[in-house]
C-alpha cells in the first residue's frame, strides 16, 4: 500500500483542450476529452499529493480535493500554471491549441454570402506551455512530464519532443486510432535514458501507474 506515497508533494496538471475565440460565439478547439489528465490528477490525490488541475473546457467533474482553475484560452492556462507555481511535478496533459486566431473580433463575424471572395483567417502561434515551464531557472519542477500524440513516427517524434521541451519524460501515444476521446491507451514512457512501451490499457490505469512512478522517483530523488 502506497496512499501516502505523495504526501507533501504539489502536483501541477494540465488537462482537456483550450478554446481560441475567433469571436464572440466561434472558437478554434480539438477534440480532447480531459480523460486522461483528470485521471491522472485523481490518481495522485489518491497518493496524498496536493493537485492543482488546470482545465481547459470539458465535460468531466474535477476529481475531490483538487484545487481546480478552469480557463479557456492558451495564454489563460499559462497565467494560471505560472500561478500555481512551485511545483514538485508538472504533468503536461492539455491538448493546447497550437495556434490561435490573430484577431477575436468583438462582434460576431459575418461571412458573406455565395461569389463573394472567400474569407482567410490568419492565426499566430500560442505559448508553449509545457516549454515555458520546462525551462524556467527559477521553480523548474523537478519532474516535468509531457505528452505527444502522434499519428506516425511515435517515439522517434517524441525523443526530439523531449529534447526541444527540456523535460525529463514525454507519454508518447499513437492518436492515429480512436485514442482520442477514447477510454484507453497504449503509451511509450520516454526517459531521457531509455524507454518503455506499456500495453494497451484504461486510462485509468495509465494514470495510476504513471503516479505510482512518479512516487518512486520523486522518492529517490531525481527523474532517473
Ligand atoms: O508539440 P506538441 O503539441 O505535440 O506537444 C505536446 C505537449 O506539449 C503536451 O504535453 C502539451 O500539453 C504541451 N503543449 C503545451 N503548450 C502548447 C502546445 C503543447 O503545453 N502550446
Amino acid at each position: 500500500n502506497n496512499a501516502g506515497a505523495l504526501k507533501g508533494v504539489h502536483a501541477l496538471v494540465t488537462a482537456g483542450p483550450t478554446r481560441e475565440p475567433l469571436d464572440p460565439v466561434r472558437f478554434l478547439s480539438n477534440h480532447s476529452s480531459g480523460r486522461q489528465g483528470y485521471a491522472i490528477a485523481d490518481a495522485l490525490i489518491k497518493l496524498g499529493a496536493s493537485v492543482t488541475l488546470v482545465s481547459g473546457p470539458v465535460a468531466l467533474t474535477p476529481p475531490a480535493g483538487a484545487d481546480f482553475v478552469p480557463v479557456e484560452t492558451a495564454r489563460q492556462m499559462l497565467k494560471a500554471c505560472e500561478e500555481a507555481l512551485p511545483a514538485d511535478v508538472f504533468i503536461s496533459v492539455a491538448a493546447v491549441a497550437d495556434w490561435r486566431p490573430a484577431r477575436a473580433a468583438t462582434k460576431k463575424l459575418k461571412i458573406k454570402g455565395a461569389g463573394s471572395e472567400h474569407p482567410a483567417m490568419e492565426l499566430i502561434e500560442n505559448p508553449d506551455i509545457l516549454k515555458t515551464i520546462a525551462h524556467k531557472r527559477k521553480n523548474r519542477p523537478d519532474l516535468v512530464i509531457g505528452f505527444a500524440a502522434e499519428t506516425h513516427d511515435v517515439e522517434e517524434h517524441a525523443e526530439a519532443k523531449l529534447a526541444r521541451k527540456n523535460c525529463d519524460w514525454i507519454v508518447a501515444n499513437d492518436v492515429s486510432g480512436d485514442v482520442m476521446g477514447g477510454a484507453e491507451n497504449e503509451i511509450v514512457l520516454i526517459m531521457r535514458d531509455r524507454s518503455e512501451r506499456w500495453p494497451r490499457m484504461g486510462k485509468e490505469d495509465v494514470a495510476r501507474q504513471l503516479a505510482t512512478r512518479i512516487a518512486v522517483t520523486l522518492g529517490d530523488g531525481g527523474a532517473g
